[in-house]
């Protein structure tokens, strides 16, 4: 580039920023220098932007102020300049109506922030659910060198001598109170005693199922999925990214390298074997249609059916992400799966994913199973079809119950959220545990957002007769967390008049797991003449970011993504500010 166009010269895109001997590399230049970097910051090395969604309304994130230290004594000393900027973050638990409605969000905010500015490579901060697939969704549309390093899970919870897990627990905690086999003291013990250090939840809800994806991806350097957030072993690995991006930034190893249709194949395969987060499935999505990766939502069911699950942690199993780790984790599951993964996938170690991983050891075969002795083979998220859900819906094998896999039942029908907290405990709830628990209006449109709902409570007469699970289907997501006979992801959703807009009390639904088959016993004439009287809701906003949503997310077959972020516009600002 010519210097007196205002981009200097030199060998990196930062140079088009800080190389310039004119009025727009002075500007560059001198501002930063008020934060005291000396001259030599500026002589054409890389610069890696630390991207991190710290903020103290995403406690899961909340320690990523010192994980963003350990990136930058990395890139210091591989002859790097690193500079951390914050991005939009996105808190599970605390924002409401859900973090989902905000993942495009943060993922623009991302996206818009790595292109703006000077860098040559980024390091991903991230931790909670969707603040992994909002960094690698955005960074992925940039297309620059980029290494994800996410905050670890937190320590086991421990309560009354026994390890509970974070989401999971809670679920069972709130159904024993309901039921009355917990008492109010107890349920209010638990609280300090679940979420006990820094990180994430620790058990293979989403945040671990995304990091362990981000690994598999090769996007995550070995073993950084599972190192507890408070494990010493963290920070030295942080460290060693900050110092790897800086070779990849030489090496020109870009994002798009990385993530190829194998490492897609790759992270699909590994999620069964861990009994990952349905909501993988949705990111995935999302993140392959950043990067025009082909990727349908039957090849999450067609690549699975093989696949030994392996991995026995919570929800699906007994342990949590500390003896994950102290297992050996991620590494031993790719290494057991071997010839099933596509071992000559990049990754940003700069090896192989099969190189990676050759020396990794099972130190505890309770919790990874060896796949010769699978828990279960194919037992991943299924994908299912039918009049119910023509564009598709998912089931957690894992997490269901095997008696409920094969189930016909009458509707019970709820028209939305509001409908089913106001009638759920009524004596009068016409309902029994055959039946088939039917939520409507909660679909990325229809609430907006696509909300964590879909594992709907039991009504408390069943839980008082002891009933501890029940078909339940619904056009919402349910937490990684989760657990039960739950169908989800319904598309298309109720809110645009899709089939399940048309169930009514009294219908029978049948589900086959094992066809993958979702069905409503309903005629075709009689569909119809419902479709014919359906009424769309009023639109939930009529300004703001909420109206931009609802006009153009996409439904979950294609991820949930805005229609117009599909793609990428790589790394290019042809203009100057000044
Ligand atoms: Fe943040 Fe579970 S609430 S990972």
């Amino acid at each position: 580039m010519a210097d007196d166009d205002g981009n200097g010269n030199g060998k990196y895109r930062s140079a088009g920023w800080f190389g310039g001997k004119n009025m727009h590399g002075f500007v560059h230049r001198s501002w930063m220098k008020n934060q005291g970097f000396a001259a030599e910051n500026f002589d054409g090395r890389p610069v890696i932007g630390i991207c991190n969604s710290m903020s103290e309304v995403t406690p899961c994130n909340a320690h990523l102020g010192r994980v963003a230290e350990a990136v930058k004594r990395g890139v210091w000393k591989a002859g790097g300049f690193p500079l951390v900027f914050p991005t939009m973050s996105l808190g599970e638990t605390v924002m409401r109506p859900t973090t989902m409605l905000f993942r495009n969000l943060m993922a623009m905010d991302v996206e818009e922030s790595i292109r703006a500015n000077p860098f040559d490579g980024v390091i991903l901060l991230c931790g909670c659910d969707k603040t992994t697939p909002a960094q690698i969704m955005g960074a992925a549309s940039v297309d620059l060198p980029a290494i994800v390093v996410t905050g670890g899970p937190m320590l086991n919870g421990k309560f009354q001598g026994r390890d509970i897990g974070s989401g999971t627990d809670v679920w069972r905690f709130t159904d024993d109170l309901r039921a009355g086999r917990m008492t109010l003291e107890d349920f209010l013990d638990a609280e300090s005693c679940m979420a006990r250090s820094a990180g994430h939840c620790m058990t293979m809800g989403t945040a671990s199922t995304m990091a362990s994806m981000a690994e598999a991806l090769g996007l995550q350097l070995p073993t950084g999925a599972a190192i507890p957030a408070v494990d010493s072993r963290r920070y030295a690995l942080a460290e060693f990214a900050g110092a790897r991006i800086v070779e990849m930034v030489h090496e020109d190893l870009r994002m798009s390298k990385i993530l190829t249709r194998d490492a897609f194949e790759n992270a699909i395969k590994v999620n069964a074997a861990i009994g990952g987060s349905t909501n993988f499935v949705i990111h995935l999505l999302a993140i392959a249609g950043r990067l025009g990766v082909q990727l349908r939502l039957d090849d999450f069911d067609e690549l699975i059916r093989d696949v030994p699950f392996l991995v026995n942690l919570q929800p699906s199993g007994e342990y949590l992400m500390e003896d994950f780790y102290y297992a050996g984790g991620l590494p031993v599951v790719m290494k057991e799966l071997g010839d099933m993964l596509h071992g000559d996938a990049m990754t940003v170690s700069g090896k192989s994913a099969a190189e990676n991983v050759a020396n990794a050891k099972n130190h505890n075969e309770a919790v990874i199973r060896p796949r010769a002795d699978p828990i279960d083979v194919g037992a991943g998220t299924a994908i299912l079809r039918g009049n119910l859900c023509p564009d598709g819906a998912v089931i957690k094998i894992s997490a269901a119950t095997p008696a409920l896999m094969q189930h016909k039942g009458r509707a019970v029908v709820f028209e939305d959220i509001d409908d089913l907290y106001a009638r759920l405990d009524s004596p009068e709830l016409d309902i029994d545990e055959t039946c088939v628990m039917v939520l409507k209006q909660a679909g990325p449109k229809g609430y907006p957002g696509m909300p964590e709902l879909g594992n709907l409570p039991l009504p408390k007469k069943l839980l008082e007769k002891g009933i501890d699970d029940m078909v339940r289907i619904s056009d919402a997501r349910m937490s990684g967390t989760c657990y039960g006979t739950v169908v989800l992801h319904i598309a298309p959703e109720s809110a645009t008049g899709g089939p399940l807009a048309l169930v009514k009390d009294g219908d029978m639904i049948e589900l086959d797991v094992a066809n993958r088959r979702l069905h409503l016993d309903v005629s075709e004439a009689e569909m119809k003449r419902r479709a014919a009287e359906f009424t769309p809701r009023t639109a939930p906003a009529d300004r703001g970011y909420t109206k931009l949503y609802v006009d153009h997310v996409l439904q979950a077959d294609e991820g949930v993504d805005f229609d117009f972020l599909r793609g990428a516009s790589g790394s290019a600002v042809p203009r100057q500010s000044h």
